[in-house]
């Protein structure tokens, strides 16, 4: 029968979940038994009662970003990173765990048709980067995708349905993060997701780092010879998966550790649902939207400019040494989110919809790897040629917006190469475009495609 230790539940305000195992048996018992064997009830303890939340810290300062105006700078990172590149040295993480609640999209985000023209999925668009640098540089790019045990099945039966996208089945690894119960916000009490099963939600990209190394991944990766990790979020199409120069400046030792390096945007606005790179006690860091004072949001410096104007896109390079030096560390802090979760109501036996929050979602983030490294850096990257996330159904950061920009990404690289456009009532060009991924991931690809001198209105252009 049991063998939960009461007093340990009820120490940690959990009693419920042993009264509930009491009226379950046989198969439902034992799969209420699995899940519970599977919470850290100190952890959950120490959470709740916020003595993780450490110590008061000083008001953030905004930091240093490397600009890349000096071509001399740029060639040699360049040169640097294609170096790195043609000796294997780098593998491609994507982070696809996350439940995409806000895009309404029914399968994992990866799945989302994203190409203006083709509808690719974003997970074709990244295999298509992949393809054209491994034809490029001539060495296996490993690609690590991690999922979550809510997406982990279908994301993988989508590769292979469609084949891996064309690449090599065996470079293409999947890992699962782990998860945390959601508590309900006035109790603290772990909250039920059915009769038999705890409410479990992913417990955020930071879980990459327990994930990779008790996947196994870690030691994978290491000793095929890789060093570095080039990471990217699951919702940008846009992203440059393996950037030469990104990756030069994260090994030069005058400017870097070479442990991480990561990219930044300007800001559009002060209410843009980006986190932004800040300094605090000392160390880069970044502060995230959700849990940024407006104060601090708003604030302008002398030329009127937001003072916290640098984005994290969500872009970094880990070295594989640091990341081995972190997952043996503490671990990252968590960071609570107050969410309506569904959960199953023990005196109607019914599942509930929440009509406004009633649960703590704890998640820790990939980006508190930051102050824990030594001269950690972050590059300023161009939107317009590599930041247009899908977040949303609708408006800002949707598909739309999205594939504009990418239309908008395709012109310029097309008008480099000499293509004409009709131009529509904006200036914009009339036609309709898409450059595949596994076509270019910059203008100089183009040169070895067969382009028209001249797009008329309404005509559609995929290359
Ligand atoms: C994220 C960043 C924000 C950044 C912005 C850029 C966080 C907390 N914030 O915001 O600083 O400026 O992107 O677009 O990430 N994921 C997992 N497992 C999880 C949770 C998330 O793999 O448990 C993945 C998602 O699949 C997605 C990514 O992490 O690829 C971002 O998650 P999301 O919660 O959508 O972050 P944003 O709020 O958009």
């Amino acid at each position: 029968m049991c063998s939960f230790d009461s007093e340990v539940f009820a120490a940690a305000g959990q009693s419920h979940l042993l009264r509930r195992l009491d009226q379950l048996c046989g198969e439902q018992a034992d799969r209420f038994q699995r899940d519970l064997a599977q919470l850290d009830l100190s952890c959950m303890q120490r959470l709740w009662s916020a003595e993780d939340q450490g110590e008061v810290q000083t008001a953030p300062e905004p930091p240093t970003l490397v600009e890349l105006t000096d071509r001399a700078v740029r060639t040699e990172a360049l040169s640097r990173g294609q170096a790195l590149l043609a000796e294997g040295k780098v593998a491609c993480l994507t982070v696809a765990g996350g439940q995409g609640s806000r895009l309404g999209w029914d399968g994992p985000k990866g799945t989302f048709p994203s190409g203006p023209i083709t509808g690719d999925s974003l997970f074709a668009q990244f295999a298509g980067q992949i393809e054209r640098e491994t034809k490029r540089y001539g060495q296996t790019v490993p690609w690590c995708i991690m999922t979550s045990p809510l997406n982990h099945g279908s994301t993988v039966a989508f590769f292979e349905e469609h084949h891996h996208f064309g690449l090599d089945p065996s470079t293409v690894h999947f890992f699962t993060q782990g998860v945390m119960p959601s508590v309900d916000r006035e109790s603290g009490e772990v909250l039920l997701a059915a009769a038999d099963a705890i409410a479990f939600n992913p417990d955020g990209h930071g879980g990459t780092l327990r994930a990779l190394s008790r996947s196994g991944l870690l030691s994978t990766l290491r000793s095929q010879g890789i060093e570095h990790l080039s990471y990217f979020q699951v919702d940008n199409p846009m992203v440059r998966a393996l950037d030469p120069v990104f990756l030069g400046l994260h090994i030069e030792d005058s400017v870097s550790s070479g442990e991480v390096t990561s990219k930044a945007v300007a800001k559009r606005s002060a209410d843009e649902k980006v986190g932004v790179f800040g300094v605090q006690d000392g160390q880069l860091t970044v502060l995230e939207y959700s849990d940024l004072d407006q104060e601090v949001c708003e604030a302008t410096d002398d030329d009127g400019k937001l003072m916290f104007r640098a984005g994290n896109m969500a872009v970094h390079v880990f070295g594989l040494e640091f990341l081995d030096r972190l997952t043996n560390g503490t671990g990252l802090p968590f960071h609570r989110a107050v969410k309506k979760v569904p959960f199953f109501d023990d005196s109607t036996g019914t599942v509930q919809q929440p009509s406004a929050p009633n649960a703590v979602k704890y998640e820790t983030f990939i980006f508190d790897a930051l102050p824990l490294a030594t001269r950690p850096l972050v590059v300023e990257a161009d939107r317009a040629e590599e930041f247009a996330p899908i977040k949303n159904a609708e408006g800002s950061d949707s598909v739309q917006t999205s594939q504009l920009a990418q239309s908008a990404r395709a012109a310029k690289w097309l008008a480099q190469s000499g293509v004409q456009f009709a131009q529509g009532a904006e200036g914009q060009p009339a036609a309709q475009l898409e450059i595949r991924s596994s076509t270019a991931t910059c203008p100089a690809d183009l040169a070895l495609c067969e382009l028209p001198e001249k797009l008329g209105a309404g005509e559609r252009f995929l290359v």
